[in-house]
């Protein structure tokens, strides 16, 4: 038994995703999260921004003595592997669980990657799939648009907005007839309702998010790190009254928890 609290950042609410879907998993597990919502959006800033940011989220989670910390980002994921991996604190990305995931979809028809800028543009989920699958075909799109608009809330399936800027950015997956479409940012879980109603139904969803708490709570399984009273502690670098706002949607649950506020850092 351990009952140190595992950590998870993203720059801002889509982290939760993965909060949620380790909470179904593995209830009784303590878990720290950070949202760096005074940074948001992740997608458009540079490798080296990206990894001094890494650094400083683990950082701060490192601070509240953590078992693991999961990056609960896929641009992290993507453009910060080497910042994750040599990390003092064993810390995963989203990118390897999503890539495995990707690899058990039947070979016949194209995936799709949908991302921020910054993760398509480091072509990490692209080389990973490629390596193990060299004949795959692959369109990835990038979506700058959806983080902003997931950030303020127009997250319905009948928005007009959303509904626009998901066939804006989905229509060369659809035109291909992919099978499957890696939801490659932890955001997107939550307009997963959106993309089902312009994708069809018969399209596979592969959430980054899911995938990553699944291996992490393989991880803390295979390695009898298993323990806690399920608290779960929210710190955001934005506003904790509207992180407070929105965090039920992401989590499927209230905090029980008031998130706290910390101050902004330097990139
Ligand atoms: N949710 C993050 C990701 O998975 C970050 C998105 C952003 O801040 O641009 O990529």
């Amino acid at each position: 038994m351990d009952f140190r609290p595992v950590g998870i950042f993203d720059s801002g609410l889509g982290g939760l995703t993965a909060v949620k879907r380790l909470r179904q998993l593995l209830p009784e597990e303590n878990i720290i999260y950070f949202a760096d919502s005074a940074r948001v959006p992740y997608g458009e800033k540079t490798p080296a921004e990206l990894r001094r940011i890494a650094q400083q989220d683990m950082d701060f989670l490192k601070s509240f003595n953590v078992k693991a910390i999961l990056a609960a980002c896929g641009t992290i994921s993507c453009n910060t592997a080497q910042t994750i991996e040599d990390y003092p604190v064993r810390a995963f990305g989203v990118k390897d669980s999503a890539v495995s995931a990707m690899l058990q979809v039947p070979c016949e028809s194209p995936l799709g990657i949908i991302a921020t800028e910054a993760s398509i543009k480091s072509a990490g989920y692209y080389n990973a799939i490629k390596k193990l699958s060299p004949d795959r075909e692959i369109i990835c799109v990038p979506c700058p648009d959806f983080v902003p608009l997931i950030e303020a809330g127009r997250t319905g399936e009948d928005d007009e907005e959303l509904l626009r800027t998901v066939e804006k950015y989905l229509k060369p997956v659809k035109e291909a007839k992919a099978s499957a479409v890696l939801l490659g940012c932890t955001h997107y879980g939550i307009i997963a309702q959106a993309l089902r109603k312009y994708l069809g139904e018969d399209v596979k969803l592969i959430s980054a998010a899911d995938s990553a708490a699944e291996s992490l709570r393989d991880y803390l399984t295979e390695n009898d790190l298993l323990g806690g009273e399920g608290k779960l502690s929210c710190y955001t670098s934005g506003s904790a009254d509207e992180f407070a706002q929105r965090a039920e949607t992401f989590l499927g649950e209230k905090l029980s928890i008031m998130p706290e506020h910390i101050p902004v850092m330097e990139v």
